[in-house]
């Protein structure tokens, strides 16, 4: 039998975070009721990407269609609590412009779209766990109403287990970078080697810099949910 460590809560995010009001609507105010999994949650659906298309792997564009910014790639390893990878599962990636500005309609921060930015991927993790993704840094953006918390640069991935209650979603972080020292959504972690854990690494290449990250599914040092 496989007995997992369950979570640290020190390493995941607190559920309501000071100074951020949306996480008072999105978290529950009471404690979670365990309830047992019936057939409906647990049967599937299986080969999800038979149902959700799987959408390009490159961000940047080409040529005259290039979106503008600093060229990166992210290399993204799906594993388990063992570190081993976990092949055949499906990502969802998607961060805003380099000007900080989302292809979303809520989002009304006063910047530039980029008609060449496409902003989302879905993609396949290979037999080694990973994805590869060609995209532009995306910028830090204001949050609305908060008198000053700009959001340090991210990227938002979601994570699809076999059934569809199995999901992680979370966020990537940039190495080096001020405003993750006082972003409220990155300090909701409290535990400081799970924060450093939420921070790519960087490793450039000659005419890209690339930055590694690794998704952690489940056990102690799963990564921590951030929506
Ligand atoms: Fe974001």
């Amino acid at each position: 039998m496989i007995v997992i460590e369950p979570r640290d809560p020190r390493t995941q995010s607190e559920g309501v975070v000071e100074g951020y009001e949306q996480t008072g609507w999105r978290w529950p105010a009471q404690p979670l009721a365990r309830r047992r999994h019936g057939i409906a949650e647990l049967s599937g659906p299986g080969d999800l990407s038979r149902r959700l298309p799987l959408v390009r792997g490159d961000l940047a564009g080409y040529g005259d269609k290039r979106a503008i910014g600093q060229l990166i790639q992210i290399h993204a390893r799906v594993v388990d609590e063992d570190g081993a990878p976990v092949p055949g599962a499906m990502v969802e990636i998607w961060h805003c412009n380099a000007a900080g500005k989302y292809i979303h309609p809520n989002d009304d921060h006063d910047a530039p779209a980029d008609p060449n930015f496409y902003g989302a991927a879905r993609l396949l993790t290979g037999d080694s766990g990973l994805i590869e993704l060609r995209t532009i840094k995306p910028a830090a953006y204001p949050v609305p109403g908060t008198g000053g918390w700009w959001r340090p640069p991210h990227v938002h991935f979601s994570v699809w287990g076999r059934v569809w209650l199995s999901r992680l979603v979370t966020q990537m972080f940039f190495p080096g970078e001020p405003l993750n020292e006082r972003d409220a959504i990155l300090n909701a972690v409290r535990d400081p080697e799970a924060r450093s854990r939420c921070i790519a690494r960087l490793a450039p290449k000659e005419n890209v810099l690339v930055y590694e990250y690794q998704l952690v599914v489940r056990g102690r040092k799963a990564s921590p949910g951030m929506p």
